[in-house]
């Protein structure tokens, strides 16, 4: 017999049908045994009444045992119907059972919220976590979400390419992390803050649409709506102005929102446009809250965040550092003011805020030579070094580099936002603790001698202690 999904039972009135899951939970009401069986598709009841052979063996099941069940898909009276399950019509008499596996009992209860366990055993456990309703919804809507932007840019005619995750500093300000290389001593890959510097080259090389679903990773202090490693929906255009950008993403977010969140409400369509200096005077933030009723888990108030300026004064580094980065484009109606008050240059930078939080950010590009190194000059990187970090760039923008521009979207704090969570963790199978923990994997962790000898480190003597005992890394040629 073919397996069905507990879904697909409510079609099945009268049959017998194969089932196969875990059990969610089981209630016995004097000699009657209910079981909810859980599978990808939601919970169907299962009821074992005495005489079945069944019964005879449902006495020892216990929660989060794996089992195979036959039965009668019966029709529920209507006053019984369960307006909450997948399958709430209709509910399953055993026939027969065969246990596939059994389980410890788990650490917390996986039938109700796990929102209020501890984090640390919700993460030191996240398969069982995964496996509750609230998960398994925010899992497949992240899914979804990914699903619909790949499916709508390329119906666009983007190309979608992968960019290199070993590769060298990118340009975003934030602390990166960094992998030794072995066979270079001394010398290391940097993980990507994100695909910046690649997509451009992409678009230099005449790709012209170009978009990713891209790992990127930045070792700064964590909060929230923040995790060390995150996913972006990566997008870079030549030909384009800013326009282009609303044209694209503005569709692209509504008919998402739309789609995938029943009951969606979007606060103002179009969405409603403010600079950045109006919404730091009006609301004292760069992505205010537009929301009209806060407490609406399906309300969503997208605006953009326009006219960002080109630069911020650092009082730590003592000079101007980039507000978005380094290649963003100053306003061509501002460029005077990169000679006598760069403060005040307006950039050809963009952002969409939702809800109260950043879910885009982008700008138009440089794409001429000297322009990019009159914003090295502003920004007090000296020529060098300049050289050194950015040169195949400023190499690449010599040879008929088009105009170009992008922007990249946080695809965990989108997802977050559709689902009415609080954090970004909420929205990824397997994130990080606050401090930048995997509990269930037990990283970051110590390494062998050997492995280090291997890279060429030397530890200093604070971290020496944790060294383990043992060889090189195993390897298999
Ligand atoms: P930016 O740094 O603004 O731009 O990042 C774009 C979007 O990525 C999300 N994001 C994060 N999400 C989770 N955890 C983090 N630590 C984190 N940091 C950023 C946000 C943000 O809006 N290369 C440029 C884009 C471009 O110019 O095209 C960039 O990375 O939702």
């Amino acid at each position: 017999m073919k397996r069905l999904l507990n879904k697909d039972l409510i079609q099945r009135v009268g049959e017998e049908v194969l089932v196969k899951g875990w059990v969610n939970s089981r209630r016995d009401h004097g000699k009657i045994v209910f079981i909810d069986l859980r599978d990808r598709s939601g919970l169907v009841q299962v009821v074992f009444v005495p005489g079945s052979k069944a019964y005879e063996k449902v006495s020892e099941v216990r929660p989060e045992w794996v089992l195979e069940i036959i039965g009668k898909v019966n029709k529920r009276p209507e006053k019984m119907i369960n307006k909450d399950l997948v399958s709430g019509t209709v509910e399953l008499e055993a026939i027969d059972i065969e246990i596939l596996n059994i389980a410890k009992t788990p650490p917390f209860e996986i039938d109700k919220d796990t929102q209020l366990v501890d984090e640390e055993l919700r993460l030191k456990y996240r398969y069982l976590d995964l496996r509750s309703t609230r998960m398994n919804n925010n899992i497949t809507l992240r899914h979804n979400v990914i699903k619909f932007a790949r499916e709508y840019l390329w119906q666009r005619d983007f190309r979608e390419i992968e960019t290199p995750y070993l590769t060298k500093s990118t340009p975003e300000g934030a602390r990166e992390f960094i992998v030794p290389s072995r066979i270079y001593p001394g010398e290391f890959y940097v993980l990507p803050q994100s695909p910046q510097q690649f997509k451009q080259l992409l678009m230099v090389g005449g790709l012209e649409r170009y978009f990713q679903v891209a790992r990127c990773f930045r070792d700064e202090d964590q909060r929230g709506d923040r995790q060390p490693e995150f996913t972006q929906l990566d997008i870079e255009m030549s030909f384009i102005e800013q326009e282009d950008i609303f044209d694209l993403i503005e569709p692209m977010m509504i008919e998402m929102v739309e789609k995938l969140v029943p009951g969606a409400k979007i606060t103002a369509k179009p969405f409603p446009r403010i600079t950045y200096a109006e919404s730091m005077e009006k609301y004292g933030t760069d992505k205010p809250d537009l929301r009209k009723n806060k407490d609406n888990r399906k309300e969503f108030a997208f605006v953009w965040v326009v006219d960002c300026p080109m630069f911020k004064y650092s009082a730590s580094e003592k000079k101007l550092v980039s507000t978005h980065h380094l290649f963003t484009s100053p306003n061509p109606k501002d460029v005077k003011l990169l000679d006598s008050n760069p403060e005040e240059c307006r950039a050809l930078a963009y952002d969409l805020a939702l809800n109260g939080f950043e879910i885009f950010g982008g700008s138009i590009r440089i794409h001429n030579r000297e322009l990019q190194n009159k914003i090295f000059d502003l920004l007090q990187i000296p020529k060098e070094e300049a050289k050194r970090r950015f040169g195949h760039m400023l190499e690449a923008f010599e040879y008929g580099a088009p105009p170009h521009g992008g922007i990249a979207g946080g695809i965990d704090r989108i997802v977050a936002i559709l689902c009415g969570e609080a954090a970004i963790r909420e929205a990824m199978a397997f994130p990080k603790t606050g401090d930048a923990r995997d509990p269930l994997m037990g990283a970051p962790s110590a390494i062998t001698e050997g492995q280090l000898k291997d890279v060429h480190i030397q530890l200093a003597k604070e971290a020496s202690g944790k060294v383990l005992k043992g060889k090189q890394t195993e390897t298999n040629d």
